[in-house]
């Protein structure tokens, strides 16, 4: 069953004119935005969802050029079976759900290890990540089963093997190379973080590829993060001044 979609419309001519080429999005609050209406926690998974949707819609619409949401983590696993299930079982849908994407000429990356995901699930990922391999519309990075550490871990063993077989110096490994070997490797570093829900951490999200982004957080649970919050947050990005350690 296709996720109902959330059609909204928002005057985009309060938009700052540098927008950021890479937005990295936390999906938090979900859960508390459920039980607030009384609802068991899975409502909220699938009402952050619709936002999640819609959202992306309008970055490709807005013209940015990649945008990261975190999906489910590494860390994630520990919660109540009945919970994981739930995500499952939307990760599904969605999966099932992507030809507007194709069709707005949107690549998919799926980021994170797929090795411990449900194996209809990772054969449909790959699919999708063949299917859109040729589009340059927009990048949508979706983190499942991702950590940021895990990432690095996974990096350093490729990058081992590689000084095994001799084909590198240790001394030739550069911050690009690592770089080089991350989930993200075609996508250039977050400019943007976001982080709705009250919560002021990465956990463990894209840490390496943060180390120079705007950190935005507010207290507005994912699924209330609307068009006009993320307006907001592109002008509180354009005032911000990045120096990268110069002057
Ligand atoms: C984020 O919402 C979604 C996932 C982590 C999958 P939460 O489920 O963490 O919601 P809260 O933080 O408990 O409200
Ligand atoms: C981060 O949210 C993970 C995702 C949004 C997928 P969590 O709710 O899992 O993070 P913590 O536990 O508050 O750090
Ligand atoms: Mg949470």
């Amino acid at each position: 069953m296709a996720l109902p979609f959330r059609k909204k419309t928002v005057s985009t001519d309060t938009l700052p004119e540098q927008l950021p080429k890479h937005i990295g999005f936390i999906m938090d609050g979900n859960g508390r935005w459920a039980t607030k209406r009384g609802m068991p926690r899975k409502f909220g998974h699938r009402e952050g969802a619709k936002n999640f949707h819609d959202l992306t819609r309008y970055c490709r619409s807005i013209g940015i050029q990649n945008i990261s949401f975190y999906v489910f983590s590494t860390e994630n696993w520990k919660r109540p079976q009945e919970e994981v299930d739930a995500i499952m079982d939307l990760l599904w849908q969605y999966l099932n759900d992507c030809d507007e994407y194709l069709e707005q000429e949107v690549r998919m990356i799926f980021i994170g290890d797929k090795s411990r995901l449900p194996e209809r699930i990772q054969k449909r990922m790959l699919e999708l990540e063949a299917d859109s391999a040729k589009y340059n519309k927009m990048n949508l990075l979706l983190a499942i089963n991702y950590g940021g550490r895990d990432e690095i871990k996974h990096a350093a063993q490729e990058i081992a093997a590689e000084v095994k077989a001799g084909t590198l110096q240790p001394d030739q490994i550069t911050e690009d190379t690592i770089s080089q070997h991350l989930y993200t490797k075609d996508v250039p570093d977050v400019d943007l973080l976001i982080r709705p829900s009250g919560e002021l951490r990465l956990s463990n999200f894209l840490i390496w590829q943060c180390a120079y982004a705007e950190y935005y957080f507010t207290n507005v649970l994912w699924p209330d993060f609307s068009r006009e919050e993320l307006n907001k947050a592109l002008v509180e990005y354009s005032k911000r001044g990045r120096r990268f350690g110069g002057v």
